[in-house]
């Protein structure tokens, strides 16, 4: 006879059905499992005879073969465990067979028989209620999984007696409550920043379009500070942006005690990140930076020290918002679509701006094109704003401390953002598109400028030889900028507050 267990593998945030048989038959006593397992898997063989003899189960003296199906489906992980321990358990009669038939199960076990946390228990979850099934996992993550609806039957056991004991009915687990992980203290606030209020405004600009920003400057004129103070007028969540970013943590295992975080991600890898680091890959195919930020913001300071490769593989998330890694036997899709923030110097002394100032590289002009020719055009030209930021002077920095902060920006940006998804969810668009996100030709249409407007943009596609990825990127500023002033039309002088946001850097691509 064949026991069956329901589980899943995953591909990327994707959790595919996996069927876990269990046969025992008599014959020499050998413990197999088959089905394209890797080691993890292999392994469990041990974890799973270790526990049922902790909990006080011998395996029978027989031949047990255990099957993972579909055979041609990858297996990784250690979450394999529980539903081959419970597939032997209901083989050998310690738990009743049709006990397990509503659920799926994953969870990893201690050779002392106790259940412990997994990877991935969100999208399981999701894919156990889309399959009308319940879901068995390990009792830490059982806050995770009880997001998945009010409907989903969840069993949350601490280890294999205390589930056994809820199948026999003499120990009735309860179903666990969704939890939300409370605030980590406050975050810095606006309030810090003493002048610098062009920096500031693009700050708030970038936060309320979702666009991408590059803040250039001299070393000390508060860039990483400016940085550090985004996630504070960032948007809040909406439940379903929440689930969507929960749930590559989960299968990152980013997420402490089973709790969501209702924050916005921001990720601030160090400049020595490898590929497989930023992008995503290596062992297990694990989601990079650029997933982890998924919905949020990717700070990359001291942009030009990045390798260049490493940073031209952020062009292709950039564009579809998604990673693909491809393996030696299968590939995985991770979302990716993240706020790419980034701070540089202007050359490699940090002083190239400085009037005065004499580079011993060279002219200063050259020792900073050589700096920023580090970062590719085609990279740049995905940077919607890019601004210099000046060194503070010393009369800014013994002014009184400004009296607006963090949450009157915050105020604006949200009502900027609420515009946009009504704006981009009537035109059957998903409610997360931004106006830095939205389609090339939308955005012709929902910023098309008035009259006065499009004479500016025509002087200046002449003037400043503006390329079409340019003129969109202008577009794509205006219309921020029209929305944070609740206007429904884009006009000159949005148009022209955006053309000023497009840096020097132009020239730079062009070199590079
Ligand atoms: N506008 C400012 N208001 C108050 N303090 C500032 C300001 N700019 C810089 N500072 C101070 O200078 C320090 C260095 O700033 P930082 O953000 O690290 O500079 P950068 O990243 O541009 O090199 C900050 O920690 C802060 O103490
Ligand atoms: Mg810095």
């Amino acid at each position: 006879m064949v026991t069956r267990v329901a589980t899943v593998a995953f591909e990327g945030i994707e959790a595919r059905a996996v069927d876990v048989q269990v046969q025992i038959i008599p014959g020499s006593v050998v413990f197999t499992v088959v089905g394209l397992p890797d080691k993890a898997v292999a392994e469990s063989r041990e974890r799973v005879r270790g526990a049922l003899i902790a909990s006080g189960l011998a395996l029978p003296a027989k031949r047990i073969t255990v099957n993972l199906a579909p055979a041609d489906l990858p297996k990784e992980g250690s979450h394999y465990d529980l539903p081959i321990a419970l597939g032997v358990m209901a083989a050998i009669g310690a738990i009743p067979v049709d006990a397990l038939g509503g659920y799926c199960v994953l969870g990893e076990l201690a050779l002392d028989g106790s259940i412990t946390g997994v990877n991935g228990v969100l999208p399981a979850a999701i894919a156990a209620a889309a399959r009308g099934l319940g879901l068995i996992c390990p009792a830490s993550t059982g806050p995770e999984a009880a997001w998945a609806g009010g409907d989903l039957d969840v069993l949350a056991p601490r280890s294999l007696i205390q589930l056994a004991n809820h199948f026999k009915g003499s120990q009735v687990m309860a179903r666990p409550e969704p939890s939300i992980a409370g605030p980590a203290g406050p975050l810095p606030d606006l309030a810090d920043i003493k002048g610098q209020e062009g920096s500031k405004r693009a700050l708030e600009i970038a936060a309320a379009g979702s666009h991408n920003l590059l803040m250039n400057g001299p070393p000390g004129s508060g860039k990483s500070m400016l940085a550090a103070r985004l996630p504070s007028i960032l948007p809040p969540l909406d439940p379903r942006e929440l689930l969507d970013i929960s749930m590559v943590q989960s299968v990152a295992g980013e997420l402490r005690g089973g709790a969501l975080s209702n924050r916005r991600p921001f990720r601030q890898p160090h400049h020595s990140a490898s590929m497989a680091a930023l992008v995503g890959g290596g062992l297990g195919a694990r989601p990079g930076e650029v997933s982890l930020a998924h919905g949020g913001v990717l700070f990359l300071d001291e942009l030009p020290e990045f390798a260049p490769q490493v940073l031209d593989g952020l062009r292709q998330p950039m564009e579809t918002g998604a990673v693909m890694i491809a393996r030696a036997n299968h590939r995985v899709t991770y979302p990716a679509r993240f706020q790419l923030v980034a701070a540089m110097n202007p050359c490699r002394c940090g002083q190239g701006l400085e009037p005065g100032y004499a580079c011993r590289r060279g002219p200063n002009e050259r020792c900073m094109a050589q700096y920023q020719a580090r970062i590719s055009g085609p990279l740049l030209d995905r940077i919607d704003l890019r601004i210099e930021v000046p060194a503070v002077t010393a009369a800014d920095l013994i002014l009184p401390s400004p009296a607006e902060g963090s949450r009157e920006a915050a105020g604006r940006v949200a009502t900027a953002r609420a515009l946009q998804s009504t704006r981009y969810a009537g035109r059957g668009l998903p409610a997360a598109t931004t106006n830095a996100t939205c389609p090339a030709n939308l955005i012709e249409e929902v910023a098309s400028p008035d009259a006065d407007g499009t004479a500016l943009i025509r002087q200046a596609a002449e003037t400043m030889r503006l390329s079409a990825r340019g003129f969109h990127r202008t577009l794509r500023v205006a219309r921020t900028l029209a929305d944070l002033d609740g206007e429904p039309q884009v006009r000159r002088l949005h148009l022209a507050e955006a053309l000023s946001y497009r840096g020097r850097g132009d020239g730079t691509a062009a070199a590079a």
